[in-house]
């Protein structure tokens, strides 16, 4: 039978890290709701932020598996890392570890956008932007 999955994306798709959802108006935590108008698959990833660290992080993906796989790979990237780190959290690095093909690139750009939205609808809650952060979240609106 012909696999049109990679099989990293199926075991991401049958085993999903880090499912689940945190209080929205929690002041630690963030959060980014996402969607792809073409297809019409909706993403939220919510991260909960000490000291500048994404401590815990949330996913929940109605969507393909592609957007699936990508947004609990996402999850797995981002925990640990300083908020910095997570901001240089590339599409194209999640599409090349689950070997995307081009016509389901999307689904992981849609990964990078809710990590960045998460992470400047944590920001913004602490008021810790600067001018060139401000810029950045006019592009990743653009995008
Ligand atoms: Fe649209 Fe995957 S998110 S097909």
């Amino acid at each position: 039978t012909k696999r049109y999955y990679h099989e990293r994306v199926l075991d991401h798709y049958n085993n999903p890290r880090n499912i689940g959802s945190f209080d929205k108006k929690a002041i630690d935590v963030g959060t980014a709701t996402v969607g792809a108008p073409a297809c019409g698959d909706v993403m939220k990833i919510q991260i909960k932020v000490k000291d500048n660290i994404v401590v815990d992080v949330c996913f929940k993906t109605f969507g393909c598996g592609s957007a699936i796989a990508s947004s609990s790979l996402a999850t797995e990237w981002v925990k640990g890392k300083t908020l910095d780190e997570c901001l240089e959290i590339k599409n194209t690095d999640i599409a090349k570890h689950l070997s995307l093909p081009p016509v389901k690139m999307h689904c992981s750009m849609l990964a990078e956008q809710a990590i960045k939205r998460a992470i400047y609808d944590y920001k913004v809650k602490h008021e810790k932007l600067n001018n060139s952060e401000t810029t950045t979240i006019e592009t990743i609106a653009s995008l």
